[in-house]
């Protein structure tokens, strides 16, 4: 475990962007991450996964530490269920491709999306109709300060759209170390409810679809909207999908009767902020080296030589463009650093 000084993070983060971190240290097993949270007590530090849900503004003057864990395994299992055990710094989506060679069942609508697996219980990750709050059972963490390890379960996590008690309540306490999902083994619970999966199937006549299917297909929906970040820098979506009161919406409805939105509960819809940054001119706007993407107005890009602080005044031209044509805000769903 070396610390290595002044070190380039362009590879480690998915929008490409050139920064320093002051220090750098990649560990590879809970104890090399006990001992360098020890020996750096009074160090500031910052925890770095996958690097796919972040935008890096300036250097990072701390110890960055990148979670390497690796592994996964079966913990338990019975005649319907398995419960998986993997590790925080496993490849998200070779662990989904994993978990349907298996054949088990609940993560295959997540396909293809970027990151580590322990970073996804932090935002609830999600696609295509499913969470990851969907098939979660625990994650272990440990925290930081104390180093003692503790295991939160489902309830603990509070998660919500795109939040958990990560981003909120114990933000910048704990880094999670590993994670269990319980999986089907047999009646799988295959859901092509959104619309977009229904009419890939539908163009390959797939009546019946598996897991592999539904994995497929989510793949290339997302491949035709979303930019890979390994030729095009991007964090995903950009921003969150806003949630308004119905009694606020209406208003604003009565004004742009062809704005999308879904019903999320008896008092709430969500409007697609993809559909209001396309709807206020904004798709596939370049300035410079950073842009907002042409397939899909959520995501922002970095056509190479973007600077962080770039792709940030973007995304503030977009918030306020979007602000001043629909009166409504728009929020970052990626961390800014
Ligand atoms: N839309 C537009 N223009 C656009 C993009 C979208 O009009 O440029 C409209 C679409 O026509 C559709 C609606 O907006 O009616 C929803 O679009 P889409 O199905 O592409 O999903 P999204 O709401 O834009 C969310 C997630 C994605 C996830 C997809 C599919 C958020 C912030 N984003 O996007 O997640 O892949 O649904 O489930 O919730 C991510 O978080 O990084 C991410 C990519």
């Amino acid at each position: 475990m070396e610390i290595l000084n002044n070190f380039s993070l362009k590879n480690y983060n998915t929008f490409g962007i050139e920064a320093k971190a002051e220090q750098f240290v990649a560990v590879h097993s809970v104890s090399e991450l006990k001992s360098i949270l020890e020996q750096n007590k009074n160090q500031k530090k910052f925890v770095l996964g996958g690097g796919s849900n972040m935008l890096l503004t300036k250097n990072i003057e701390a110890l960055v530490i990148h979670i390497d864990l690796k592994g996964k395994k079966i913990l338990k299992e019975d005649a319907d269920y398995v419960w998986v055990e993997s590790q925080a710094g496993e490849n998200w989506h070779q662990f989904v491709l994993w978990a349907i060679d298996q054949n088990f069942g609940g993560l295959e609508n997540m396909s293809l999306i970027p990151g580590n697996v322990g970073t996804t219980p932090v935002q609830n990750i999600g696609a295509y109709g499913t969470e990851i709050k969907d098939t979660f059972v625990s994650c272990d963490a440990i925290n930081i300060e104390s180093l003692e390890m503790r295991t939160f379960n489902k309830e603990e996590c509070n998660f919500g759209y795109r939040e958990s008690i990560f981003k909120n309540e114990v933000k910048d306490q704990y880094i999670i170390t590993s994670v269990v999902f319980k999986l089907t083994k047999q009646n799988h619970k295959i859901n092509t409810s959104y619309g977009d999966i229904t009419a890939e199937l539908a163009k390959n006549n797939i009546t019946t679809p598996g897991l592999k299917d539904v994995s497929n297909a989510v793949i290339a929906i997302r491949k035709s909207k979303l930019p890979d970040p390994a030729e095009l820098g991007n964090s995903g979506s950009f921003f969150k999908n806003p949630i308004l009161l119905k009694s606020d919406f209406e208003k604003i409805h009565q004004n742009f009767p062809e704005m999308r939105f879904f019903d999320i509960s008896e008092t709430e819809v969500k409007i697609p902020a993809g559909w209001l940054i396309e709807q206020a001119g904004l798709k596939g706007k370049r300035f410079g080296d950073a842009g907002i993407h042409k397939n899909q107005a959520l995501v922002l890009v970095n056509y190479g030589g973007a600077t962080g602080q770039e792709i940030l005044d973007v995304s503030k031209t977009v918030q306020d463009t979007v602000f001043n044509t629909f009166g409504i805000h728009i929020e970052a769903e990626v961390n800014i650093i």
